[in-house]
């Protein structure tokens, strides 16, 4: 076998002899036979990357062999996981905590309860369970891990929702409440409004009597994705190229100048969101879709004294917050059953995984969030 393949079977910890055997005595009539029945999970398919490189170049869909469980592990039938532009940094390996090679991927999701071992006592199977804080691996159609990771939620929302909603959703909320004391009729500005954070933060903030200022790229449809968040509650949206004027202030109208900022982009849409900034101002940074740096003129230090700050989702769920992480999440799968937060998705079966990175990656034109169908 090679060190490869050897290594892509200890992916499913194969190991035949640990704890969660079961013995089983089979009688014949001349010998008694000790056997070990052990719990086994199905095979699993995976989109499994062995190095780090390009995501369509390294990445592949492969069987892994049924593993064994565990008196305390459970055994999930994955059935949606997205690919988040976080999942394609990991595989092309400059995110800062990354699993070590070869690895699955897929950072949440959602699946139902397929196996228990003998100890579990929290789970059912048929449950709906979500990997909360969310783990590596959730590109596979079977996973086997401890009890403890698994947090069982209600089976009234779409599989789409309950599969995305630990890393964007969450990140939108953690940002608008944890930065900065914002009150009702305070305004924030953000760039990266079409993504799914950039929704959640329109949604959420619209919740908390806070206006939100929304720049979006360009583009061909331009009106249409700004009616689409509009209907999300964003008050004003603008592309980058219409704030190109020399004062953007003089677009707000009677909207207050906005005390908080969210960058999820950088470069020129980075300084496009400082310009609306209140004297005193923050602006979090919690993403680099367009690869460029973020920079800031002298005097916005010295006349504005603006504030800049980050935010990663990862840090928090290493604090001593984190331990609300299940609250906040049953939170907002709240909101969702009610009806009161939506965001867009492009479901796509899993057979058809190679597509969904393509289309994750950009390039095969402008997509939305890329759902795996499991
Ligand atoms: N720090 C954290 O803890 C944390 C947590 C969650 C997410 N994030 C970050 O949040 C950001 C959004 O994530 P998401 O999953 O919500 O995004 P998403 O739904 O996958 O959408 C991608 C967004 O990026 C924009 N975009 C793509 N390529 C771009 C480019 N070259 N230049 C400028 N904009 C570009 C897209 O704009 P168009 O609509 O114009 O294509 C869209 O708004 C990402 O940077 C992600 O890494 C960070």
């Amino acid at each position: 076998m090679s060190t490869g393949s050897k290594a892509l079977k200890a992916l499913r910890g194969q190991s035949w002899f640990c704890n969660g055997l079961l013995p089983v005595f089979i009688r014949s009539p001349t010998v008694s036979i000790r056997a070990f029945s052990a719990t086994m999970s199905p095979p699993s398919k995976a989109a499994v990357y062995e190095q780090h490189g390009p995501p369509d170049k390294v990445t592949r869909v492969i069987e892994l062999s049924p593993v064994e469980m565990k008196e305390n592990d459970v055994c999930v039938k994955m059935l949606a996981a997205p690919i988040n532009p976080s999942d394609i940094n990991r595989i092309e390996g400059v995110y800062p905590v990354r699993p070590q090679v070869p690895a699955i991927g897929g950072y949440e999701g959602v699946g139902e309860v397929h196996s228990l071992g003998s100890a579990v006592r929290g789970l059912s199977i048929g449950d709906w369970v979500i990997p909360s804080p969310p783990s590596f691996g959730t590109w596979q159609t079977y996973i086997v891990k401890e009890e403890s990771v698994w947090h069982k939620i209600n089976k009234d929302i779409p599989i789409e929702y309950a599969a995305t909603v630990t890393v964007n959703p969450l990140t939108a909320l953690l940002m608008l409440e944890d930065v900065v004391k914002l009150n009702s009729g305070d305004v924030i500005v953000q760039n990266g409004a079409t993504s799914i954070v950039g929704q959640c933060i329109i949604q959420l903030a619209r919740i908390r009597g806070i206006q939100s200022i929304n720049i979006i790229r360009d583009r061909a449809d331009t009106e249409a994705v700004k009616e689409k968040l509009r209907k999300l509650g964003a008050d004003k949206v603008y592309t980058e190229s219409q704030l190109e004027v020399k004062n953007v202030k003089d677009l707000l109208g009677d909207l207050p100048e906005p005390a908080l900022g969210f960058n999820c982009v950088g470069g020129n849409s980075a300084s496009l969101v400082l310009k609306f900034l209140r004297q005193g101002g923050t602006m979090v940074t919690y993403g680099g879709m367009s690869k460029k740096p973020v920079t800031v003129s002298t005097s916005s230090f010295i006349f504005k004294d603006l504030v800049l700050r980050g935010f990663w989702l990862q840090k928090w769920m290493s604090s001593e917050r984190a331990k609300d992480c299940r609250v906040l999440i049953d939170y907002l799968l709240g909101l969702i059953s009610k009806g009161k937060f939506k965001y867009e998705m492009e479901l796509v079966p899993f057979d058809n995984f190679d597509v969904a990175l393509c289309k994750a990656l950009g390039t095969l034109g402008r997509h939305g969030k890329q759902v795996l169908i499991f």
